[in-house]
């Protein structure tokens, strides 16, 4: 860890159910209410309150059509569908919190970089400067065939049309547009200065784009950016962008290995590699004691939907799970879906051989991540295990059900923490790179990362 206490995102999608499955049913369960935004604002409120950095929203093109075109699973117990676009409530999030910052996911697969740069910038204006951009190529072949593809690009294509997309944006956020372009001069009637705002005369093989940014300067021009490359190649994409990376590892040896080749692969590149951040997922489940805890987490279970958690698997790894067995042993593929979660069941633990069933009853409760069950105390030991002997930076809370997981956390883990000086009582600065990096009047990306090169 390079940190000086625990980082946490909640880690949430726009939708009723994210990486769970099955557990909409639990009594008191107010997923549904993705659609209200009374909801979200409670959510970032809640999430402040705890001192987290961010709130981070997932978000997937495509619906997980997955069983040899089946759509009707993933519809049917609400797979990451239906899912509303999550960037539209980012500023009503920020109006009631004051340092939270809002990580949006987008896809460089189906946008232009001359079109996201500008969202971006504008939510960085409107959040004055707490926006984060988590850089995803997408994995469904029904986003393809929804957004104008015959098929899914292969990784290597997005990934190289992901790196000549964060170059065009540097150059836009960056480049384009000097700090004091902006002049305000009423009386020589000047509002802009046109000599420091400069074309970037991009050409690229996926992108053109000879002109200048549309929009000013934001607080931190370039958004604070968020990765989870799994693959090689995403790996490299991580090591040259990220500056937060989502580890997506069940074993804590997953997560130390990916941690240190993550830190190798920035170093070689010029990078401090200290200036990583590292956040695992993690699924709490905590109670007032450990056997509140437990029962939760039973219950929680016995929601868990085998069809539709096969249903979100299938969508991560492209293996067609409803032709096998549910004790025939998950084999490893390669895919040009996510690498990651194919690898966290077949190449992690090379001790352990999972079968489709076990899979199926460990991805129920948040995909690739642990679960921790315990009372405040035995949740924040865990929690500081991985901090100070794994070496992460924090944490991708995940929710099991909404809003109770952000809720028994924030009410009774971070307290916890806090007392332990693991989990900050204030807020560095105003910007979420700020806070981030535990260093007020840091707001711009690091002088030695690659995208200035
Ligand atoms: C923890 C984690 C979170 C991710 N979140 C998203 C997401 O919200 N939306 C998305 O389209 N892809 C998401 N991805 C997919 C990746 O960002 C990446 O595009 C994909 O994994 C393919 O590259 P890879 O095989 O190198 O990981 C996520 C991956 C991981 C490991």
């Amino acid at each position: 860890m390079s940190s000086d206490y625990i980082h946490l995102n909640l880690f949430t999608m726009n939708s009723v159910e994210h990486v769970t499955t099955g557990n909409w049913r639990t009594p008191g369960d107010q997923s549904h209410r993705y659609t209200d935004v009374e909801y979200w604002l409670d959510v970032a409120r809640t999430a402040e309150r705890g001192g987290f950095d961010a709130v981070f929203f997932a978000d997937v093109r495509g619906i997980y059509d997955v069983f040899g075109g089946d759509s009707d699973t993933a519809i049917e117990n609400a797979v990451q569908t239906p899912a509303n676009d999550p960037q539209a409530l980012v500023p009503a999030m920020a109006t009631v919190t004051d340092n939270l910052g809002f990580a949006v996911t987008r896809s460089t697969t189906y946008v232009h970089p001359y079109q996201l740069a500008r969202e971006l910038s504008t939510l960085d204006h409107v959040t004055d400067g707490r926006v984060a951009f988590n850089i995803v190529t997408s994995y469904l072949e029904s986003a393809a065939r929804n957004l104008g593809l015959d098929e899914r690009m292969d990784r290597q294509t997005r990934y190289d049309r992901a790196d000549e997309f964060m170059d065009v944006c540097h150059r836009l956020w960056e480049e384009s547009w000097e700090d004091d372009a902006v002049v305000r001069d009423r009386e020589s009637g000047v509002y802009t200065d046109p000599e420091k705002v400069s074309d970037i005369d991009f050409e690229g093989e996926y992108f053109s784009v000879p002109d200048a940014h549309s929009c000013e300067p934001s607080p931190q021009r370039t958004p604070v950016l968020y990765q989870a490359g799994s693959s090689d190649r995403g790996r490299d994409f991580a090591a040259n962008n990220a500056e937060a990376v989502f580890v997506s590892q069940p074993t804590e040896e997953g997560v130390r290995d990916y941690v240190a080749d993550l830190r190798e692969r920035a170093e070689a590149r010029g990078r401090d590699p200290d200036e990583l951040r590292f956040f695992p997922g993690i699924v709490p489940v905590v109670g007032e004691t450990e056997d509140v805890a437990r029962e939760k987490y039973e219950t929680y279970a016995e929601n868990v939907d085998y069809e539709a958690t096969l249903a979100l698997l299938a969508g991560f790894t492209d293996i067609d799970f409803s032709e096998l067995d549910p004790d025939q042993k998950v084999e490893h593929i390669e895919t040009d879906a996510i690498q990651g979660a194919v690898n966290a069941f077949t190449q992690n633990d090379p001790d352990r051989d999972w079968t489709v069933g076990e899979v199926a009853e460990f991805a129920g409760l948040g995909s690739t991540s642990p679960v921790v069950v315990g009372s405040p105390e035995q949740v924040a030991d865990e929690l500081q295990y991985w901090y100070e002997e794994v070496g992460v930076d924090g944490f991708n809370v995940k929710e099991v059900v909404r809003p109770g997981t952000l809720r028994d956390f924030v009410d009774m883990v971070v307290p916890e923490l806090r007392e332990r000086g693991l989990v900050r009582d204030e807020y560095e600065g105003e910007t979420l790179r700020e806070n981030l990096f535990e260093e007020e009047g840091r707001t711009r990306l690091a002088a030695d990362h690659p995208a200035w090169n």
